[in-house]
């Protein structure tokens, strides 16, 4: 099974207007040759300015997470239908950021899930481990329940209209990546529970691996049976280490 390559970055609560415009010129001018789907994940207030830099460009763009709700009294939040005004075609759902320090739970990231879908947004999926739930042997549990809230709420077919991303939270800005191998395995566990409910979704279905990629690891990663390329957080803000990950894929 063919799947397509697919890199997209995460720029977390980096940027700004200057900055952002000289970063997405660079990334529109870099795509000769990239062969990989490609996409950066903005903070909303840029996405106006992601918008016109990358308009016709093969980079796509999408926001780093989104409401439950598709509108209403919910000041602060921002709905799925805004964000496809800007040109959004993904969302980034479950970010461990966002598990860890705003409260989002299993429950409401299948719910953002099911709003990003039902907004006509590609949701990024990110479920992962963090390195006290490695220690205590309890990985294949932790990602199998992150994956089934999503699963339970939306039903597999949802899948075919998402990407996931494995994220091992002790791998995330740490500079510890995880090694190939376990990261392919924890791929190999959540591509076969996608597989046990819909055989043709799971074996579809795109998986990237985040946490520390960098140029000089990204192919070796990607060259893993399961992983089909790659969340890239700090490694994102930098043009060239961005696009060298971009030609790793
Ligand atoms: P990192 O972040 O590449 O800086 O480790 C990845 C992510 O959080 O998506």
């Amino acid at each position: 099974m063919a799947r397509t390559k697919f890199v997209a970055g995460n720029w977390k609560m980096h940027g700004g207007l200057a900055v952002n415009l000289s970063l997405l010129n660079a990334l529109r001018g870099g795509m000769a040759g990239v062969k990989a789907q490609v996409a950066v994940c903005a903070p909303y207030p840029y996405l106006a300015q992601v918008q016109s830099v990358l308009a016709g460009s093969p980079v796509g763009w999408g926001a780093q997470d989104l409401s439950e709700h598709a509108q209403g009294a919910y000041t602060g939040e921002v709905a799925a239908g805004m964000l496809t005004e800007f040109g959004c075609r993904y969302a980034i759902v479950g970010h461990s950021e966002r598990r860890c320090y705003y409260g989002d739970t299993d429950d409401v990231v299948a719910a953002k899930f099911a709003a990003a879908l039902a907004g006509g947004l590609v949701p990024i999926l990110c479920i992962g481990e963090t390195l006290a739930e490695r220690e205590a042997n309890i990985t294949a549990e932790v990602v199998t329940r992150q994956l089934e809230a999503v699963l339970n709420r939306s039903g597999v077919a949802a899948l075919a209209g998402a990407v996931i991303a494995y994220e091992p939270v002790w791998a995330i800005g740490t500079g510890k990546t995880a090694t190939p191998a376990q990261a392919q395995a924890v791929h190999a566990l959540i591509r076969a529970r996608v597989a046990r409910d819909n055989a043709a979704i799971g074996a579809g279905v795109q998986i990237l691996y985040g946490g520390s990629v960098k140029p000089g690891n990204a192919a070796e990663l990607f060259g893993q049976a399961d992983i089909d390329g790659g969340l890239i957080g700090g490694a994102s803000l930098v043009a060239k280490d961005f696009l060298g990950i971009c030609a790793a894929a």
